[in-house]
């Protein structure tokens, strides 16, 4: 089946709206393989559209969610460790894109490949709230924004006031609590340099330690348990 890959002749006019096919999506992450196949390296698409790159990514970090949760010499994932595997990947993948419905139908179309892939796995042990924290986790990740001028937008496609910002997720006390820390894109952007590129094999690493170098100035720090997300907003 051909897919569409153009809504409008406005839309390509306007804002240069084409969507990649799904072969050349496979081709190029090919080209990244073993990063796609990771569950937390972090992937930024910057003009994500309604997310062809960002749901392939999704589908090949839940299966390596899965291996990860299955115990060596066992042949049955174990369903509490991939529900928090595939917390861990859904966090780890953002985008940003000019238009309100493309954001939507892309944060959309993440939770769906998860949410299936939570039901097939975690079956009777699938928990709401866990469902809520990535519904959450998808709405900050995925912004309605320029990625030019690096601020959020209105519906007419115009900056606003407010900066994009990102958080960065981690899951670093062996349960199921979440770390949160915000950054400002305009402030992860300033301490990448370009040695950070080179040196990462031709890739920047959001967030990441940068071997002595300056490190971004986080704005807040959350910390909250993804299967009681009512506390997402406190703060230590
Ligand atoms: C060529 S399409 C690619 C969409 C998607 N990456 C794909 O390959 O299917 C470009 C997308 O970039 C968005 N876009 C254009 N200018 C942008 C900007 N300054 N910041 C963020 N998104 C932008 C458009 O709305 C459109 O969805």
């Amino acid at each position: 089946m051909m897919e569409q890959q153009v809504k409008s002749r406005q839309r390509v006019s306007d804002h240069g709206e084409v969507f990649t096919a799904e072969r050349e999506v496979n081709a190029m992450l090919d080209l990244v393989k073993q990063e796609t196949e990771r569950v937390d390296s972090r992937f930024l698409e910057p003009a994500c559209g309604d997310g062809n790159f960002v749901v392939e990514i999704l589908r090949r970090k839940l299966a390596a969610a899965k291996k990860r949760a299955t115990p060596p010499k066992q042949q049955t994932v174990v369903p509490l460790e991939f529900e928090k595997q595939s917390v861990i990947a859904v966090a780890s993948i953002y985008g940003v894109d000019l238009l309100q419905d493309n954001v939507i139908a892309c944060r959309q179309r993440l939770y769906d490949i998860w949410n299936t892939e939570y039901e097939a796995v975690c079956d009777n042990e699938v928990d709401e709230a866990c469902r809520s924290t990535v519904r959450f986790i998808l709405n900050r990740n995925i912004v309605c924004g320029n990625a030019l001028t690096l601020m959020c937008v209105d519906e007419h496609q115009q900056d606003t006031r407010k900066p994009i910002i990102f958080s960065e997720w981690t899951l670093p006390f062996n349960d199921t609590r979440i770390q949160r820390k915000d950054y400002s894109f305009a402030e992860l952007m300033q301490s990448a340099t370009i040695e950070d590129i080179i040196r990462k094999t031709g890739q920047m690493d959001l967030f990441a330690d940068r071997n002595g170098e300056v490190e971004p100035i986080f704005l807040q720090q959350y910390i909250f348990d993804y299967r009681r997300p009512q506390n997402y907003d406190t703060q230590p």
